[in-house]
């Protein structure tokens, strides 16, 4: 089967040799356990190959993203961002939202008319709504432009996207729609989740045809870093957790040690 390098020498061993290209994938990982970074040498690594690649900014603002990525010596200058740091315009007292809109790029988001600013339990739907819409404009006007197609998404956080939203099963199905809708784009993608949540397992974790989840682990001394998989479809894979460097160089995975 047709394998796609995540960038990572060590990540694409540990898949057997790589992804499974055209699905969509959960990384999964605490706070500063690597996932942005790993998401950008994925977009990287289709770069070099002249691939056409996009990454939807929801947690981090995208020239922070840039700053991060210039500092570990990526060009990012050939990714696309897409803008789309959902802005709380206000919280009640008893934590409810009053109202969520979401800052959307103008530049990419002008021909898009119906975003509607949400009631409370409408919140979660129309930033789902809207992030698909955009990635569908965008990935129309390349395809107008030069006849070409999205092949590497990266949503950063998913987790982001439901902060203000609902629960249970109306959640599920969203999710599990927007995972169709990148899957119909033919895009291998990467939809990083922030874990733990407070709800137990994520429903793009379950969804997902696979799951890479990062470790971060701070003793007394020092903060260790890990990555394994934790499931992958249709393929083997390494069970172990490896130790996972993250330096100035980027993320590295040494295959030989375990966690
Ligand atoms: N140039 C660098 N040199 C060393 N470590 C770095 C560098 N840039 C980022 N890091 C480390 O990477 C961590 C952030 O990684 P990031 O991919 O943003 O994590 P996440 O998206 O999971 O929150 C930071 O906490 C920092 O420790
Ligand atoms: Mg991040």
């Amino acid at each position: 089967m047709e394998r796609l390098s995540t960038g990572i020498k060590g990540l694409d061993k540990m898949l057997h040799g790589g992804l499974i290209p055209g699905r969509p994938y959960a990384v999964s990982g605490p706070p500063g356990s690597g996932k942005t970074t790993l998401g950008i040498h994925f977009l990287i690594e289709g770069v070099k190959d002249e691939e056409n690649v996009i990454l939807v900014a929801l947690d981090e603002p995208p020239n922070e993203i840039k700053l991060n990525a210039w500092a570990l010596g990526f060009d990012v200058a050939p990714i696309r961002i897409l803008d789309a740091v959902p802005e709380v315009k206000g919280f009640q007292r008893g934590g409810y939202i009053k109202d969520v809109g979401t800052v959307l790029d103008l530049h990419t988001m002008r021909d898009v008319k119906d975003i509607k600013r949400s009631k409370i339990l409408r919140a979660m739907e129309v930033s789902i709504h809207s992030v698909q819409k955009m990635l569908r404009q965008e990935a129309d006007d390349l395809y107008d432009e030069e006849g070409e197609v999205y092949s590497r998404v990266v949503i950063d956080s998913i987790t982001a996207l439901k902060m203000f939203g609902m629960k249970g099963e109306d959640q599920r199905i969203l999710i599990q729609s927007f995972m169709r809708f990148l899957a119909e784009m033919e895009a291998t993608s990467l939809i990083i989740t922030q874990i733990p949540e407070p709800d137990d397992l994520p429903s793009e974790v379950f969804l997902s045809r696979g799951e890479i989840r990062l470790h971060k682990i701070n003793d007394k001394v020092e903060s260790k870093r890990g990555i394994g998989i934790e499931k992958m479809k249709g393929s083997e894979f390494d069970e172990h957790i490896r130790p996972l460097n993250l330096s100035s160089r980027g993320i590295e995975v040494d295959t030989k040690k375990l966690f």
